[in-house]
């Protein structure tokens, strides 16, 4: 068996995002995935679909649903992460003073979603884009 579902997530609409983080988690409750592994894909799901909103020009989520493993990729055409290290520093954060007046910008959310997927990749190229791909092994 292998599922698949895929999301766009615009630009800029950070006050009305998470509906795609939404989606993925009903979806794996009605597959009957466990809640513990539910739990890790809603959060680096969540993370993601805020990056693309508050970061990227728009980007999308597949989300696929595998034998022995859930697969999140996150992808956008920009405008890509200068210095990846630094990236993924805990607490450093580039989030405007919108998004950190709604909250965001605490420098979390990409080793968040390092910390909760059991497989974490991450590709950037400025001027190309993003691509992260998450694995969580059933
Ligand atoms: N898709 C993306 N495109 C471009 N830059 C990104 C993208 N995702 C993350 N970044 C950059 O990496 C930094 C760190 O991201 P991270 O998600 O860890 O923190 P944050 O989004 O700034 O704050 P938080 O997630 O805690 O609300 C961001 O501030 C931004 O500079
Ligand atoms: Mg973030």
């Amino acid at each position: 068996m292998s599922y698949e579902l895929a999301f766009e997530v615009e630009r800029g609409d950070f006050e009305t995002a998470g509906g795609a983080s939404r989606k993925i988690k009903k979806t794996l409750q009605q597959l009957g995935i466990s809640s513990k592994i539910i739990r890790k894909v809603s959060i680096a799901g969540y993370e993601g679909e805020m990056n693309l909103a508050i970061h990227s020009w728009g980007g999308t989520i597949l989300l696929e649903v595998a034998e022995t493993e859930i697969i999140l990729t996150i992808q956008d055409s920009g405008p890509g992460i200068p210095d990846l290290h630094l990236a993924m520093t805990e607490g450093w954060s580039t989030a405007g003073v919108e998004a950190r007046r709604m909250g965001f910008g605490a420098g979390m959310g990409l080793p968040n979603m390092d910390r909760n997927a059991d497989h974490f990749e991450i590709e950037s190229k400025v001027g190309n884009g993003t691509k992260i791909l998450m694995k969580f092994f059933l």
